[in-house]
Formats: structure tokens, sequence, C-alpha cells
């Protein structure tokens, strides 16, 4: 019988990928210190860089998004995560995987318009001369625009009340095609800046992206069939029925929603840097989404659909690129884009959002059974084998042990350690 990806040694992964992908050998290399980020890139990237910081890169197995079958990077700390993503997307393979897609690549901008007179009167001015505003833009994004982007619009906002009275926002919309975006917008806003004060007469204070991107919207559905979701003695109504149960708990609690949001954040932030795109942009764009009607509440929608089966839904705004940035300097993060074979900015997106519906599914059907700590301590136990002293070939057997015996804590691993080693000298 062949191994599972999970049952296979480090060695024979990369074989595997070497054999299943388009990464080559020297790209593989990245994955561990031999071609990963060197310091000397490091130094290139921070300010009074001392060095670069590991973190465990994973695949999330099993993925089919938009009828791709793709192996997922994810980068992350806490054991446990992919495993749920790798095991929810099995279950959604049955019914066909994910169907994902994506608003669009445009990008908000924001300028900040003070000391008018009459702002609303501005606004009029500044929509009737809108068209001269993106001319200015696209002249001088000729590259962009040839690569079919450029700016899309101009709206207009006015705030009535804030600590120092109204004041005009801008808002430019920029089509940022394959990029994250965030330069290519914070330059068009200084360019903007002097027309705008020029035609109004007002004083342009801040220029600055959004991390709220609402233009920019990820969404994936998945359906779960009913008798994919029974196991051990939970039918597959009982484990459909919790979950839509601990799904409300996330829609009407804002102290339930942030935990909730969190599992969803633990699949995309994890692919997100494994891309080496900035996380802290979607953390803020997918928390502020949350809780855009003016309450927080769940990013994600649960339903049982019309043949009785689960359904779920994830929306989410998603500013990645696949060119620009930590994207094209980190070595590992391009092996990590060639390993999926993603194209543009879109299908990346695509994907990450798929993860963060398939992880939000792990955690509630967990929470709605067996409770988290069953499949989670047993990760964590191997971690604290670790800390305790285990090598890689021990911890397994420490960290069974210790879920053996439901004593998972430093002592329990040491003591178990110094048996091993008098086992062997006896
Ligand atoms: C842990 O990292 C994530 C969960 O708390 C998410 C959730 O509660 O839905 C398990």
């Amino acid at each position: 019988m062949t191994k599972k990806f999970y049952q296979l040694s480090l060695t024979e992964r990369h074989q595997y990928l070497q054999d299943h992908t388009a990464l080559t050998a020297s790209d593989l290399q990245t994955f561990t210190s031999q071609k990963g980020l060197s310091p000397e890139r490091a130094d290139a990237m921070v300010e009074n860089a001392v060095g670069v910081f590991s973190l465990p890169i994973g695949i999330a197995q099993n993925f089919v998004v938009n009828g791709k079958a793709v192996l997922v990077p994810m980068v992350l700390e806490e054991p446990s995560v992919i495993a749920g993503a790798s095991f929810m997307a099995r279950l959604a393979q049955k019914s066909g995987g994910f169907t994902a897609s994506m608003s669009s690549q445009q990008m908000i901008g924001q300028l900040q318009l003070l000391d008018l007179k009459d702002p609303e009167a501005t606004a009029k001015i500044i929509n009737e001369n809108k068209d001269s505003l993106l001319k200015i833009v696209n002249d001088n994004a000729p590259r962009l625009v040839q690569r079919g982007g450029g700016a899309r619009d101009i709206e207009t906002r006015l705030v009535q009340s804030s600590p120092i009275g109204p004041f005009l926002v801008i808002h430019l919309i920029l089509d940022v095609r394959d990029a994250m975006g965030a330069n290519a917008i914070n330059t068009a806003l200084e360019q903007l800046a002097e027309p705008v004060a020029k035609l109004t007469g007002g004083r342009v204070h801040l220029k600055i992206l959004s991390n709220l991107a609402d233009k920019r919207l990820a969404t994936a559905e998945a359906t779960f069939a009913l008798e994919t979701l029974a196991f051990d003695s939970y039918s597959g109504e009982t484990v459909r029925d919790g979950i839509l149960e601990a799904w409300a708990f996330a829609v009407a609690d804002p102290y339930r929603a942030a935990t909730h949001n969190k599992g969803i954040m633990n699949g995309i932030d994890a692919v997100v840097l494994a891309t080496g795109n900035d996380w802290r942009a979607i953390e803020a764009g997918a928390h502020a989404y949350a809780a855009r009607d003016g309450g927080y509440t769940s990013l994600s929608q649960w339903r049982k659909d019309e043949n009785g089966n689960l359904h779920g839904k994830l929306t989410l705004p998603m500013a990645v690129g696949i060119v620009g940035g930590a994207t094209r300097v980190h070595p590992t993060a391009q092996a990590n884009l060639k390993l999926m074979g993603v194209r543009t900015a879109e299908e990346l997106g695509e994907i990450i959002v798929s993860v963060g519906l398939a992880q939000n599914l792990a955690a509630m059907r967990a929470l709605a059974t067996e409770g988290i700590q069953r499949g989670h301590m047993s990760l964590h136990a191997r971690q604290i084998a670790l800390a305790a002293g285990a090598n890689a070939s021990q911890a397994q057997n420490v960290a069974d042990q210790m879920v053996r015996e439901n004593a998972i804590n430093a002592q329990r691993a040491q003591e178990i350690l110094k048996e091993m080693k008098e086992d062997r000298h006896d």
C-alpha cells in the first residue's frame, strides 16, 4: 500500500513534491536553510537586520479549487491546522471541491481633504473632474495600464462627525492586477494630492490605501455531503446541526465571532505568509469587513441546503499579489507560488479563501463534537516532547505515550525520555 503524505519522511515528501509538481530539487532547497532567505537578502528587506526567523512549512492536501487540484503550502507554528484543512478539503472533494472567485483586483486609496468651507460643494467639484483626475493617475502608470490595470473610479465620502468636525474623503479606485498594490496606490494618491488641492482649495492631509479592500473580495463556497460528516458515533445530521448551532453562536456574539474568525485566519494567514504577502493587511481587512454593518460578526455563512447537506460560504477582502514586494524577493515564497502553479493574484486569492473556509469547518466540526483538545493535544504533545529534549525520531513515541496516559506535560515528557534512555542501556 502506498504511504499517505503525512506518513512519509521529510526527504520522501520532498521527493513527492519533485515528482508531482513543477518544483525542482533546487526549489525544494528553499524549504530548508540552504537556499531559503539569506541574511544578506534579509538585510536588504528591513532595517537593522541581524538574521532570519524560521517557521514550519507544511502542505495542505486534497484541495480542489474551481476544478483544479492544488497542493497548498502553509506556514505557521500551530499544530492541527494543516491536518484540519486537508481533512475538510477531502470531504469537500466528494462534492466537487471549492468554487471560488474574486470580485476584482481593485484597491481603494484614501485622500483626507481638510479646511473646506463647503465639503458638499467640494464633493461635487471632484465628481465633475473625475475624468481628468483618473487621467493623471493612468498617465503616470503606463505599465499598469498596459497590463490591463489602472484607475477605475473616484468616489467621495463625507465624514459628518469626527473629533475635528466634518471633512471630505476621496477614494481612488485602482485596479492593481497581480500586485498587492500598496505601492501602486500610495504613489497614485501622492500624484493626485496637488491637483486635488488646486481644484478644491482644500488641504490634502493623509494619502494612504485602505486595508478594508471591499472591492477586492474573495469568496469560496463548498458543499459537504451529509454522509461525509458522520464519524465515530456521530451521525451526519448531528454533526451538521451541531455545526450550524456553532455558527449561530459566532453570528450573534462578538466574543465568539473573534475566535471563530481567528480559526478562519489560521488557514488564510498561513498561505498569505507562505507566499510572502502582507498578512497584517489581510488581518486588518478581514476584521474590518467582519464589522462592516456596525457589529462584529462571523465572516462565514453556513446553511443546510435543499438536500440536507452542509453548505459553507466565506467572503473577505483579499489584497494579495504574486509580483513585487517580499513575494519577489523571498526565494521560498517564489517556490510556494510555483508549487501552487498560480498565474494570477486572482487564482492565489481563490485558493486562500478556500483554505479559510475549510479551516473554519475543521474547527467547528471538532468544537461541535469531540471538542478541540483531542486532536490538538496529540499534535501539541509532539511539541512538548521536542521542547523537553526529544530528538525528531523520539518525539512521536514520547507524544503517543503522553496521549495514551492523558498526561501531556513537560515533566512527563522528561520522565518518558529518561525511561527510554534507561531502556536503551539495559
Ligand atoms: C484555534 O487556533 C482556532 C479555534 O479556536 C477556532 C474556533 O474556535 O473556531 C479552534
